[in-house]
C-alpha cells in the first residue's frame, strides 16, 4: 500500500525548518549517523541488495533504479568513486538545496554508507556555483564529521578497515555540468563538456575509474533504507517506485513550496490540498511536472499520479506530437507522453501566456548548450529565436511547422540529453496549446526564406549577416 498524506514519514526533509539541525551535535541528538554502526556491520553486497529491494530510484531526473546502477561497477575494481551530483540547475527545481541546507550530515551519512558499500574510498559532492550558502554549510559539515571521526578515520567493519574521504566541490555554475559526465570533466578540471556514452561512468567515469553519480536527495534515502529495510522503503511507494518524493511546487499557487509527499500522489491533491489551489480560485491552464525539460501537462491530465512510470505511460496524457496525427516516437513506436524528471513542477493559470513561458525556455537552453554538437548548438538557439517572434505576434507562416521540425530535428541526434530537454518542451506545447502559437503567426509577413547553412556562402561573397539561419 503507497502511504498517504496522513501516514507518510519524513525521510529526507525531516530536518527542515529545525533551527541549528545542520550542525553535528544537534543532527546527532536527531539521529545522525545512527546507521552507521549497522550498516558496517554489513557485507556490502548485502546494502546492494537492501537498496535493490528498496526500489529506490534516481531522484536526478531519468529515475533509474538506484541499486540496479550500483551492480555495473565492474567486479574487483581497485579503484572506485562515488560523485554527489548537486548541480540542480533544472528550471522549477529546488530540493536538493534544501537537504544541503537543513541536513548535510543526513547526506554525508548517506554517502559514508553508499561509498562503503561501493568499495569507494573518494566521494565528491559536486554543488553548483551559485548555492553560496549551501556550500558553505556542506562544508562545514564535511569538516564536523572528519572532527567526529565519522570520515577521514579506519573504521572497523565487516570487511576489514574502511576509510573515506570526502571533498566537497564547487561548480562554475553552468547548467549543462548537471549532466554526469560534464560534471565528471569538471572535476577533472577540464570544460564541462559531456563525453560520449559508452564507456558510462559506472565503467569509466572519473579520472578514468569506475564512477557511481547520484543525486542528493537520492542518496540522502539510503540511511532510511539501511535504518528500516528495503522491503519498507519499497511499500511506502508504488509497485516500482519506493519511498517518498519531493516536490517543488512553484507558480500560480496559494502555497508555492517545497514538499517531501507520498510517490504517486495525484498531481490535481498536491495543487488543491499541499498548495491551497490557484490565487484568485482560477484555472489551471498548463503544468510542467519534473523541471523545464518536460513536456507541460494540461487542464485534462491532473489526475495523474506523480510517479516515474505513470508519468511515462499513463494513456491519460496525451501522447507529444511532431506534427498534427504523428507522436513523437521514443522508440519501437512507444509514444512520449512526459516524465517525473527532476521533480520541479510549474502550474501555470488560465491567464498564463503559454507562448512566452515557451519561448523563455527555448532561451534558457539556448544560452546552457555546450555548443559540442550541430543539432543543439544551432537548433535550440533557432528555436530560441523563432519562438521569441511568435511570442511578440511577429510570427511568420510556417513557424509552428517549422518549430517543431527543428524540434524533431534535434530529438535523439545529439551527445548528451540536453538536445531533448529544449526539443521536448517545444513539441509538447505545440502538441497540447498549438492555437495559441498559430494564433500569433502574422499572415501578411513572409514565410521565412529557405538560406543555405553558415559557411556555404559563395567564395569571395561575405556570409548573411548574423551567420543565416532565423
Ligand atoms: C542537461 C542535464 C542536466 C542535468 N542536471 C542534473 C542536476 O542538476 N542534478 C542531478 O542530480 N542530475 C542532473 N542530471 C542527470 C544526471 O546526468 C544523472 O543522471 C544523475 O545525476 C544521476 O543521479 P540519480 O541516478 O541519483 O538520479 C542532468 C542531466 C542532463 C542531461
Ligand atoms: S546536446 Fe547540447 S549540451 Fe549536450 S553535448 Fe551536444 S551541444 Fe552540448
Amino acid at each position: 500500500m503507497p502511504s498517504t498524506l496522513e501516514n507518510m514519514p519524513k525521510i529526507v526533509l525531516r530536518n527542515m525548518g529545525v533551527d541549528g539541525a545542520n550542525k553535528i551535535d544537534k543532527a546527532t541528538e536527531r539521529g545522525a549517523y545512527a546507521q552507521l554502526k549497522k550498516a558496517y556491520a554489513m557485507q556490502p553486497p548485502a546494502i546492494v541488495d537492501e537498496v535493490k529491494k528498496s526500489n529506490l530510484r534516481g531522484r536526478g531526473g531519468a529515475g533509474f533504479p538506484t541499486g540496479m546502477k550500483w551492480t555495473f561497477i565492474p567486479k574487483d575494481s581497485k579503484t572506485v568513486y562515488l560523485v554527489i551530483n548537486a548541480d540542480e540547475s533544472e528550471p522549477g527545481t529546488c530540493k536538493d538545496r534544501e537537504i544541503l541546507f537543513w541536513d548535510p550530515h543526513l547526506l554525508i551519512e548517506g554517502v559514508i554508507i553508499s561509498a562503503y558499500a561501493l568499495g569507494c574510498t573518494h566521494a565528491y559532492i559536486f554543488i553548483r556555483g551559485e548555492m553560496i550558502r549551501e556550500a558553505a554549510v556542506m562544508k562545514r559539515a564535511v569538516e564536523e564529521a572528519y572532527a567526529k571521526g565519522h570520515i577521514g578515520r579506519e573504521v572497523a567493519t565487516a570487511k576489514g578497515a574502511f576509510k573515506l574521504d570526502v571533498t566537497v566541490h564547487r561548480g562554475a555554475g553552468a547548467y549543462i555540468c548537471g549532466e554526469e559526465t560534464s560534471l565528471l570533466n569538471a572535476l577533472e578540471g577540464k570544460r564541462g563538456w559531456p563525453r560520449l556514452k559508452p564507456p558510462f561512468p559506472a565503467v569509466k567515469g572519473l579520472f578514468g575509474m569506475p564512477t557511481i553519480v547520484n543525486n542528493v536527495e537520492t542518496i540522502a534515502n539510503v540511511p532510511a533504507i539501511i535504518d528500516k529495510g528495503g522491503q519498507w522503503f519499497a511499500e511506502l511507494g508504488t509497485a516500482r517506485s519506493g519511498g517518498t518524493r519531493i516536490l517543488c511546487m512553484s507558480g500560480h499557487l496559494n502555497k508555492p513550496g517545497v514538499y517531501e509527499l507520498p510517490m504517486g500522489i495525484p498531481l490535481r491533491q498536491v495543487i488543491d490540498e499541499v498548495c491551497g489551489g490557484v490565487p484568485g480560485g482560477k484555472k489551471v491552464k498548463a503544468v510542467i511536472p519534473g523541471g523545464s525539460s518536460m513536456p507541460p501537462l494540461d487542464a485534462s491530465e491532473l489526475d495523474i499520479p506523480m510517479e516515474f512510470d505513470a508519468l511515462m505511460t499513463d494513456e491519460r496524457i496525451k501522447p507529444v506530437q511532431v506534427r498534427p496525427g504523428v507522436n513523437f516516437d521514443m522508440g519501437g513506436g512507444k509514444p512520449l507522453r512526459t516524465m517525473a524528471g527532476s521533480g520541479g513542477v510549474i502550474v501555470m493559470d488560465e491567464d498564463t501566456d503559454l507562448v512566452a513561458v515557451c519561448a523563455r525556455i527555448m532561451r534558457f537552453y539556448a544560452n546552457e548548450s555546450c555548443g559540442q554538437c550541430t543539432p543543439c548548438r544551432e537548433g535550440t538557439g533557432w528555436l530560441a529565436r523563432i519562438c521569441t517572434r511568435v511570442a511578440k505576434h511577429e510570427g511568420r507562416p510556417g513557424d509552428v511547422e517549422l518549430m517543431a521540425s527543428v524540434a524533431h530535428g534535434i530529438a535523439g541526434n545529439t551527445i548528451c540529453p540536453l538536445g531533448e530537454a529544449a526539443a521536448w518542451p517545444m513539441l509538447g506545447f505545440l502538441t497540447k496549446f498549438r492555437g495559441e502559437f498559430e494564433a500569433r503567426i502574422k499572415p501578411g509577413l513572409q514565410p521565412e526564406p529557405p538560406r543555405a547553412p553558415p559557411g556555404l556562402h559563395q567564395i569571395g561573397q561575405r556570409p548573411p549577416a548574423g551567420g543565416g539561419h532565423a
